[in-house]
């Protein structure tokens, strides 16, 4: 599903190396995790994903395409088939939670006919179809994240990308979501987890690999958290 042959970031004008030579793939189906230390290219790699930015050096694959031919028009093409949850999930306030999650479905052209259905699917699948009509205001910090979860996954995306989706929340509501990715990932859908979070990668565990100063250091098959 993704695939980096050599790929080396380096930012244009602050000239920051951000990742090194990293050849790495993920399978589709794979649930993985992407750890290291504060700028250690965690979100560089999510960056490269989305196309958000260009390789210095190296291709990067998204199922089997270079991401070099997403050129122009075609680059939200890409994005449409990829979900994303952030740290800041940055809802929308004026929506309750149904809209926020139906317009996903609003910007990819999904007939209208179909939202009730599927948003109220997205929105089960992250226990909040009691709150659909809730604002973001109105809900806690944990629900909005399952919110942000429904609005990225609601398009049926093979790939989701996750980075820091527990950085604001408490214990519990980080188990919470980590059991939400991994149901998603029963789906079908390869999920990508980038995290501080070690408690969750040594309790819920994936393949991990870390990443330290741009560069590969580790990809464990049975997960575990070493730094
Ligand atoms: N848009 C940008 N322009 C220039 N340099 C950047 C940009 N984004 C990140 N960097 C630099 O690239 C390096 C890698 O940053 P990145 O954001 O990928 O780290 P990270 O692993 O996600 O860190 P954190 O855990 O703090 O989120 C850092 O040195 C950072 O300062
Ligand atoms: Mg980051």
């Amino acid at each position: 599903m993704i695939d980096f042959n050599h790929v080396t970031l380096e930012y244009p004008v602050t000239r920051t190396l951000a990742l090194e030579d990293l050849t790495m793939q993920v399978a589709r189906g794979e649930f993985i995790y992407l750890v290291g230390h504060s700028g250690a290219g965690k979100s560089s790699f999510m960056n490269l994903v989305l196309k958000r930015a260009l390789p210095t050096r190296g291709e990067v694959r998204i199922a089997g395409e270079p991401l070099s031919r997403y050129r122009g028009r075609r680059t939200p093409l890409l994005r449409r088939r990829i979900g994303t949850v952030f740290q800041d999930n940055l809802l929308l306030h004026h929506l309750n939670a149904y809209d926020n999650v139906a317009f996903s479905l609003r910007v990819i052209g999904v007939p209208q006919r179909e939202w009730p259905q599927r948003v109220t699917t997205a929105l089960r699948t992250v226990g909040l179809e009691h709150k659909k009509q809730a604002l973001p205001l109105q809900l806690s910090l944990g629900e909005q994240q399952r919110v942000a979860i429904a609005r990225a996954i609601v398009s049926n995306p093979p790939l989701l990308l996750a980075d820091e989706p527990t950085g604001n929340l408490d214990h519990e509501n980080s188990r919470e979501v980590l059991k939400i990715l991994q149901n998603v990932n029963l789906r079908g859908t390869t999920v990508v987890v980038a995290t501080h979070a070690r408690e969750l990668v040594e309790t819920f565990r994936h393949r991990t690999l870390t990443l330290r100063k741009g560069r590969l250091v580790r990809d464990d098959p049975d997960g575990g958290y070493s730094l």
